[in-house]
């Protein structure tokens, strides 16, 4: 059965997943709509047949379409995914799932009332190298997983409705807390605004998990150089993924053991273990397109996707808190909602 997909949002990102759904088999983009004319023009020059709009309510009665994808800025995430279901269509939206998790719970609670999917673009969560490394959690390679760290830096794009925590940190979280299994119980955040009063370019998050794990995530659009790497050190051995790498996934057999503690310092010496590094072969898929299909799939088969409602209501928790902490200086914020993720998977 083929699903017709309406995409609102027609600029950096929307003519990705525009591509992507075109190119699944049992799916097809039915309709466009943005407020720019010439992106819409763009799309259709492209993908004859494809229906224009620049008004939403036009799309979502239009009868062409059975799901709706939401690229558009994250200020009007919650407003065009609340009418969609309201119209009896399923959603996608992009990250961040909405600006609050009282709009997160909203649009769960709205979903399920209408039996329709709501899904959120964490695409990272279905790339082969997140999957790769969850594999090495959970089968133990890596031992007790002691911190994760990521750094996302570029050159812009730089955003006026949010700041660089809420546009480029949920790509982070997201991740730390599917390799974890587990919601931070607190986090704190730092950063500063340069380039817009109010709006800041560059964030430092910590989350802060039980068992003493640690996720540590540095965002920034100001940074002269690309930057997605992440690291899991683990009491075993060590994992890092670069994402602008060809051997994007490298296994470090390194570690430090500490001998049992000793107040003789001539009897307390770590010893360092430097040993192989490894590079397992990854299944290459294009992980945004292994996302919308996922999403077709879950709307077909009436199951839950993998990055649903709560997933985002989760990631949005964490941003939420490490606002507040933006705003108080630093302060350790902590969580404490029913949705957090309970189960800490240092390798069960
Ligand atoms: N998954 C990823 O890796 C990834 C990467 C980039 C962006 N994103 C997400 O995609 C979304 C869009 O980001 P972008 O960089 O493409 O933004 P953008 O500003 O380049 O484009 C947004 C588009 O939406 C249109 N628009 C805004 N309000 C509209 C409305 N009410 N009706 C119709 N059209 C409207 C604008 O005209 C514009 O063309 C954001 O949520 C962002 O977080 C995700």
């Amino acid at each position: 059965m083929l699903t017709r997909v309406g995409l609102i949002g027609l600029g950096y990102w929307g003519p990705n997943l525009v591509r992507c759904f075109n190119e699944l088999e049992d799916c097809k983009v039915t309709a466009v709509c943005d407020k720019d004319p010439q992106r819409l023009t763009t799309i259709t020059d492209r993908f004859p047949g494809t229906m224009p709009t620049d008004d939403a309510d036009e799309l979502f009665k239009s009868g062409k379409v059975d799901a709706v994808v939401v690229a558009t800025p994250t200020t009007t995430h919650y407003d065009l995914a609340s009418r969609a279901i309201a119209h009896g269509l399923h959603v996608f939206v992009e990250k961040p799932l909405a600006t609050s998790s009282d709009e997160c719970q909203r649009l769960i609670e709205q979903a399920d009332a209408a039996n329709r999917t709501l899904f959120v673009g964490h695409v990272f969560l279905h790339s082969a190298p997140v999957k790769k490394l969850k594999e090495l959690i959970n089968n133990g390679e890596l031992g007790e997983v002691r911190y994760i760290s990521s750094d996302r830096l570029n050159l812009g794009p730089v955003r006026h409705d949010v700041n660089a925590l809420w546009d480029l940190a949920p790509h982070d979280i997201s991740i730390i807390l599917h390799l974890l299994g587990a919601s931070p119980n607190s986090v704190s955040c730092s950063g500063s605004a340069y380039l817009t009063p109010g709006v800041h370019d560059v964030c430092n998050l910590t989350l802060h998990f039980d068992n003493k794990q640690m996720g540590i995530v540095n965002v920034s659009w100001l940074d002269p150089r690309k930057k997605r790497t992440l690291t899991v050190v683990g009491s075993q051995k060590m994992a890092t993924y670069d994402d602008l790498e060809i051997e994007k996934i490298k296994i470090f057999d390194k570690g430090v053991d500490a001998p049992d503690y000793s107040t003789n310092f001539g009897e307390f010496q770590f010893s360092y273990r430097y040993g192989d590094t490894f590079s397992p072969r990854l299944k290459e898929v294009e992980p945004l397109k292994a996302e919308c299909a996922d999403f077709i799939s879950s709307i077909r088969d009436c199951r839950q996707p993998l990055t649903d409602g709560v997933n985002g209501l989760q990631v949005v928790e964490v941003l939420e808190a490490a606002q507040q902490s933006l705003f108080e200086n630093g302060q350790r914020i902590t969580l404490n909602s029913p949705y957090c993720l309970k189960e800490s998977a240092t390798h069960a």
